[in-house]
């Protein structure tokens, strides 16, 4: 006997060594290490690695894999070619998605799927993501393509080519710690649609393709998005609580608040509120900062008690509109930083496939006569 549950809450559908979630504790580790210690000690590349590898690297390790990602920073001039085909006024998530897909055409053999061309394809897609959104962005600003620059990191260079200027160090390293933190989160939904696209032994492009739309929803990771709209629709910090009250008076959701696993404050919104704090006084938005925290503080007092608090969303839309970036792009950085754990649960799921094939319940009716086309 099989059970209908909506949304396949609480169903287990895969095992991994990524990422674990004590959603009442408030706890989140990458491959057991906890979340806090890695956004404030590791580093994006060695992160991914450990995700890839379910192990941290040895120095020599750590500086091949940067090495050897740093190598795919430089997109081949048929793919700068392809983005500057693309209409200007392309949302970049659209845009992304079809790029990654169209890397496919570009593989000699794209449909390989051991476990090592699985790899090899991963690092390739996330060495090309960063260039391809910073090369994107500068084509609809009319501005030509910054080639990326050696010895400089997946979060320099990410900024650099966006920017054509090496970011100061706290911007880079923000930047860094939002890739950590974003990496990897158990069977979300994106992860759960790679996993699914690969377990048909399709190929790595198309599941991550698939990730990618998505990731972009409003109830995923485009909610970053949706945070920005509505605290741009806040004139002041004295106007949260009617906004907020009202919202909740209309049954809106307040976006970046509620999660499907968490029922405490989630432990990637600590570490970005800190950072959102910081980053706010720095670049003189602390009125964006004061705003968000106004917000959680009703949210916490009307819904608390139905364990509705921040998510990695909330606080991650100031971080990075103090960094300076434009607001549809906030999502494509989530993306560029969930490459990693897409690639690492496709690589998982590779190891170990079995089709993903659940069964609905037909709740129609039976033995209904066909009727003929002039009796309808
Ligand atoms: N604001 C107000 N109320 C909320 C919110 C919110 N953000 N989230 C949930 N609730 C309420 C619902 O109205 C519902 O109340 P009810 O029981 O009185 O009807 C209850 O909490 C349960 O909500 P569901 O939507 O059924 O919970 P579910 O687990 O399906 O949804 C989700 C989780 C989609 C994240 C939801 O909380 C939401 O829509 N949040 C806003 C969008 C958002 O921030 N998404 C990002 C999630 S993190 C990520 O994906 C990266």
């Amino acid at each position: 006997m099989s059970t209908y549950v909506k949304g396949l809450e609480g169903i287990v559908a895969a095992q991994t060594e990524m990422s674990h979630i004590d959603g009442q504790k408030g706890i989140l580790e990458y491959v057991g290490i906890a979340i806090g210690d890695l956004s404030t000690k590791s580093t994006f590349e060695e992160t991914v690695f450990l995700l890839w590898n379910k192990r941290l690297p040895k120095q020599d390790e750590l500086d091949a894999f940067s090495k050897d990602l740093a190598k795919r920073f430089a997109l081949p001039a048929a793919i700068v070619e392809e983005i500057r085909r693309l209409p200007k006024t392309a949302e970049p998530m659209h845009m992304l998605r079809t790029m990654v897909s169209s890397l496919a055409m570009y593989d000699e053999d794209p449909n390989a799927n051991s476990v090592e061309a699985a790899r090899e394809k991963s690092i390739n897609i996330l060495g090309y993501a960063p260039s391809i959104v910073a090369t994107f962005d500068r084509y609809r600003r009319g501005l030509d393509p910054i080639a990326p620059q050696p010895g400089m990191s997946f979060a320099e260079n990410f900024l650099y080519m966006l920017n054509g200027e090496k970011p100061t160090e706290t911007m880079a390293r923000a930047f860094d710690i939002c890739m950590i933190l974003h990496a990897d989160h158990g069977l979300n939904n994106s992860t759960f649609s790679a996993r699914s696209i690969i377990s048909t032994l399709s190929d790595v492009y198309s599941a991550i393709t698939g990730a990618i739309g998505s990731l972009r929803g409003p109830l995923h990771g485009g909610a970053n998005e949706g945070v920005m709209k509505m605290l741009g629709e806040i004139d002041s910090v004295d106007d949260v609580e009617s906004f907020v009250m009202g919202r909740l008076e209309r049954k809106d959701k307040i976006m970046g608040f509620g999660h499907r696993v968490y029922k405490t404050k989630d432990p990637r919104a600590n570490a970005l509120q800190a950072l959102a704090k910081q980053l706010a006084e720095d670049t003189g938005n602390m009125d964006l900062y004061n705003k968000s925290h106004r917000i959680e503080e009703i949210m916490e007092r009307e819904v608390g008690a139905k364990g509705i608090y921040p998510n990695v969303d909330f606080y991650s839309a100031t971080t990075y509109h103090c960094i300076g970036l434009k607001l549809d792009l906030f999502t494509p950085m989530f993306a560029l930083s969930r490459l990693g754990g897409w690639s690492g649960h496709i690589i998982e799921q590779l190891e170990d496939n079995r089709l993903y094939r659940p069964s609905a319940e037909y709740i129609g009716k039976h033995e209904v006569p066909y009727t003929p086309m002039n009796q309808r």
